[in-house]
C-alpha cells in the first residue's frame, strides 16, 4: 500500500507551497482524477470523498453524462474557446438560464458570471440600484465570499477579514432555536434604519453547518416585505439539491427576492425578481459572463441529471441515514452535536483540536471530509451517493471516533 500522503503528493504540494499562497488547504491531497464518490490522487491512493469538493461536485465523478458533454466540446466543429460571454451571444447562456429558472420558482430573471462571490457582489449590486447605497443587514457566522462587497457581509472567521474595509453593514444574530430572545433583532433596525437589503444562508456552510430556525427565516420575510426590502438567500453552497430540495431556503416554506447560486453549478449565477431588474444596460456585466461555455453546458447538465435521477430523494434518504448513525455517536471522542438537512451535515466538536486530529485521521483511513467553523466537520458527498458509500464512510468516521 502506498503511504498517505505519497512521494508524488510530498514533491507537488512542496512545490506549490514554495510558489503560491498557501490558502486554506487541509492535507496534502493532490487529486488526479476520480469515479463516482471516490477521488484518487497522484500516487494512485483512493479516497471516498465526503465533501463534494465543497459541494461543487454533486455527480461525483466522471459521470458517463458528463464525460458525454465533454467529448461532444471536443469536436473541433463547436470549439470549447471562451467567449466574451457578455458581449456576444451562445446558446449554452440560454439552455443553462432555462434550467436554473425552472426550478427557481421566483418569477425571476438570471444573471451569469464566474463564482460564488461574484454572484453576492451582483446580489447586492441589484439591491443598492434599486434601494440606494443604504447599510445591508448580514447574520453573524455568514459566508459570502471573499471579494471586498461580498466580504463585507461575511463573518466567519477574523482571518478572513482583518484589516480589510467594509461597506456599511448592521449584524444580527443567525438564530438556530424559534425561541431565541434576540430573534426580534431585524426588526428593531427596520424600525430604526433605511436598509438597502437583508442577506443570509439558511443553513450556514463555513460558519459550521448552522441550520436556521423555522421562525427566524419566516420573520425576516415578513419583515422584509413589510419595509419593502429586498431579501438575499445566499445558496451558494446549500442550493443545487444539496438538502434534499433545490433551495435550502424551500424547507422554510418561503422564497427571497434574490438569490445566489455557483459551485454545484460549476458558474455563478444571480436570480433576482423582475422587479428588481436594472432595466438599463451596462448596469452589470464581465468578460466572461457564466465562465466558459463548456461550464455552461455541465451546469445544464447537472440540472437535468439532479432532475431525472431523483437525486433531491436520494439526497434526503441517504442524508437522514448518516445522520441518524451519527447522532448515536454522540458522546464519543469529544463529538457533542449534529445537525443538518439532506446531504448538508455537520458534526460538532468540544475542540477544534478534537476536530482537527478527527479530520488528519480520516484523511489517512481514506475519506475526506473538510472543517467548517471553529470546531465542526462538514459531511457533503456526492448527490449520487449510495447506501454501500455511505455505510463505508459512516464506518471509518465510526473506527476514527473510537
Ligand atoms: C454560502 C457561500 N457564499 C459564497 C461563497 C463564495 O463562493 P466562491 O468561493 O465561489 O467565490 C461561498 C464559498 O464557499 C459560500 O459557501
Amino acid at each position: 500500500m502506498i503511504k498517505i500522503p505519497g512521494p508524488k503528493a510530498i514533491r507537488i504540494v512542496n512545490a506549490i507551497k514554495k510558489i503560491t499562497y498557501d490558502s486554506t488547504f487541509t492535507y496534502p491531497l493532490v487529486i488526479k482524477t476520480g469515479k463516482g464518490c471516490e477521488i484518487e490522487d497522484v500516487d494512485g491512493n483512493r479516497f471516498l470523498d465526503f465533501t463534494s469538493n465543497i459541494g461543487s461536485c454533486p455527480l461525483g465523478y466522471a459521470h458517463p453524462k458528463i464525460l458525454e458533454v465533454i467529448k461532444k466540446y471536443s469536436n473541433t466543429e463547436i470549439g470549447i474557446h471562451k467567449i466574451a460571454g457578455q458581449d456576444f451571444y451562445c446558446e449554452e447562456h440560454l439552455d443553462i438560464a432555462n434550467k436554473l429558472l425552472s426550478v427557481s420558482k421566483m418569477n425571476s430573471k438570471a444573471f451569469f458570471i464566474n463564482s460564488g462571490a461574484e454572484a453576492v457582489e451582483n446580489a447586492i449590486k441589484i439591491a443598492y440600484r434599486k434601494m440606494g447605497p443604504l447599510p445591508g443587514v448580514s447574520c453573524d457566522n455568514d459566508f459570502h465570499g471573499r471579494t471586498l462587497g461580498a466580504l463585507s457581509f461575511t463573518r466567519s472567521k477574523e482571518v478572513q477579514k482583518t484589516n480589510f474595509p467594509e461597506l456599511p453593514v448592521m449584524r444580527i444574530k443567525f438564530c438556530t432555536v424559534d425561541s431565541d430572545l434576540q430573534i426580534d433583532q431585524l426588526e428593531y433596525i427596520l424600525k430604526e434604519h433605511r436598509i438597502a437589503f437583508i442577506i443570509t444562508e439558511t443553513i450556514q456552510g463555513e460558519g459550521g453547518l448552522n441550520v436556521a430556525s423555522k421562525l427566524f427565516i419566516q420573520n425576516i420575510r415578513k419583515l422584509a416585505n413589510e419595509f419593502d426590502v429586498p431579501l438575499i438567500f445566499d445558496e451558494v453552497q446549500s442550493g443545487m439539491g444539496r438538502t434534499g430540495k433545490w433551495w435550502a431556503y424551500q424547507h422554510y416554506g418561503v422564497e427571497p427576492d434574490i438569490m445566489t447560486v455557483a459551485k454545484a453549478l460549476q458558474v455563478g449565477a444571480t436570480v433576482y425578481d423582475k422587479k428588481y431588474d436594472p432595466n438599463e444596460t451596462g448596469v452589470l456585466s464581465s468578460t466572461w459572463g457564466g465562465g466558459s461555455r463548456i461550464d455552461m453546458a455541465i451546469g445544464s447538465m447537472i440540472i437535468e441529471i439532479i432532475t431525472k435521477n431523483r437525486l433531491l430523494a436520494n439526497s434526503l434518504r441517504i442524508g437522514e441515514m448518516l445522520k441518524k448513525h451519527f447522532i448515536d455517536l454522540i458522546g464519543i471522542n469529544g463529538l457533542i452535536d449534529v445537525r443538518g438537512i439532506g446531504l448538508m451535515i455537520g458534526l460538532e466538536f468540544d475542540t477544534k483540536m478534537t476536530r482537527d486530529n478527527i479530520v488528519k485521521r480520516l484523511f489517512k483511513k481514506r475519506l475526506l471530509v473538510l472543517p467548517a467553523g471553529i470546531k465542526s466537520i462538514r459531511i457533503m458527498p456526492p448527490l449520487i451517493i449510495n447506501e454501500d458509500d455511505a455505510k463505508k464512510g459512516m464506518s471509518l468516521i465510526n473506527d476514527a471516533l473510537r
